[in-house]
């Protein structure tokens, strides 16, 4: 078996993830390396949100009894294990919204309904960059529609990453917000990000980071980061699905208005008007997803059991030796750095002439699982010229002998295909 320094015990990692014994058709044992789509969940957090219901379930916030008081216990428990996991100053600065992108979209809408001096409208600038997901696009594309506002974006070099060098004309003093991913989906990017926040902050402009592909895999210190809003989600974590996290800076959150109204988020309401709760819960309309925050929370606890340090070195080793492995494969071309350094765990190719639904399709067969497509980040794929990709991604749980399985599998699709 494959050894390589700064791995984690997989074996008894493995033991925690039941899904990960399933056997698929033929009998080939599951091999699952879509991790940038989901994360697989652990007993410990299936076992948080079956308690929940099975012992806690009630509303949050609004009974007296003791179920009500249980819940809303529990689930602000969750609010401050995030807090602590992000090293957020104040939990107050922690909202829970069902995605990352509900969280980007939350911001934009804070933005495109503010007062000076955060108003996005047609006097300013947006800037964004040309590897963002989708989630990161849209809600930028219909807030300068709506505005006025003009979209700027970062291009990117063909080795796949971020190409700064004309950074003060995209940044400029015009610019209202910086909106960007820390790691890319598709390509496994990680960006540098105190050089954009340095620029941003000499011209005043709010950072908001996408961190979905980055707290489920590194050490996240919001305040080393000094964006001023960071959004993911839980799903790519260990965590459930319908939880995601906005992180903002207090201020911000105090000042700027909320999106969605409804109950919870008020202090008053008459029939003329109403007035806000405090930050966070003036941007938490309606019950939230309760379940799911505290399965959040175990999620946190579980990978801070691990320690994301020890995770990031696993992940580190295990990219190292799939980008190794992966250019052994004739006709294979990786979309994105070639390196593991400044890289994650999201490792895109394609495969000579075909067809990356075909490779995927094949893949799955010999019970490897990866997504193929544009990776909701089709911008990447009209930069590189190529319709699609075939996503490879990686998490705690990966082992050298996944990796071996996937490129003895491209072996079997390229022999397959002639
Ligand atoms: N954002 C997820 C991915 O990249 C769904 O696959």
């Amino acid at each position: 078996m494959t050894q390589l320094p700064g791995l984690l015990d997989t074996e008894a990692l493995r033991k925690d993830f039941p899904i990960l014994d399933r056997v698929l058709h033929d009998g080939k044992k599951l091999v699952y390396l879509d991790n940038a789509a989901t994360s697989q969940t652990p007993r410990q957090v299936i076992d948080a949100v079956s308690e929940y219901y099975e012992r806690h379930n009630a509303n949050v916030h609004r009974g007296v009894h003791v179920l009500a008081e249980e819940a809303t216990a529990l689930y602000e428990g969750a609010r401050d294990k995030v807090a602590a996991f992000i090293n957020a100053p104040s939990r107050d600065e922690v909202i829970f919204t069902k995605n990352a992108s509900e969280s980007l979209n939350l911001v934009a809408n804070m933005l495109g309904w503010a007062d000076e001096p955060y108003r996005v409208d047609s006097e300013t600038e947006i800037v964004i960059t040309e590897m963002e997901h989708h989630s990161n696009i849209v809600p930028w594309q219909l807030l300068s529609q709506r505005t006025g506002a003009k979209l700027k974006w970062f291009g990117l070099t063909d080795d796949g990453r971020l190409d700064l060098s004309n950074i003060d004309e995209v940044i400029t003093e015009k610019t209202k917000i910086v909106s960007f991913t820390l790691v890319s989906n598709i390509m496994g990017t990680v960006n540098p990000v105190e050089a954009i926040v340095r620029r941003a902050q000499d011209v005043g402009a709010l950072v908001l980071l996408d961190a979905s592909q980055a707290a489920p895999h590194m050490p996240l210190d919001v305040q080393a980061l000094q964006a001023d809003f960071v959004a993911f989600t839980g799903h790519k974590m260990c965590g459930p699905t319908g939880i995601g996290v906005l992180w903002g800076r207090q201020e911000l959150l105090e000042d700027l208005p909320p999106f969605l109204g409804g109950g919870e988020m008020i202090e008053t309401v008459s029939m003329s008007s109403s007035t806000y709760a405090p930050a966070p819960h003036k941007f938490e309309a309606g019950t939230p997803p309760i379940a799911q925050a505290v399965g959040l929370g175990a999620a946190v606890d579980y990978l801070s059991s691990i320690g994301m340090d020890k995770i990031a070195a696993h992940e580190h080793a295990i990219t190292e030796y799939a980008v190794r492995r992966l250019q052994e494969v004739p006709d294979l071309r990786i979309i994105g750095p070639v390196t593991a350094e400044d890289r994650g765990a999201a490792i895109s190719f394609v495969l000579g002439d075909i067809h990356p639904h075909d490779v995927g399709q094949v893949l799955d067969e010999q019970g490897i699982a990866v997504r193929v497509g544009h990776h909701c980040a089709r911008p990447v794929c009209l930069r590189y010229g190529i319709p699609a990709t075939t996503r490879a991604s990686f998490y705690l749980y990966s082992t050298p002998a996944e990796v071996d399985a996937l490129v003895d599998g491209l072996e079997h699709v390229r022999n397959f295909f002639g």
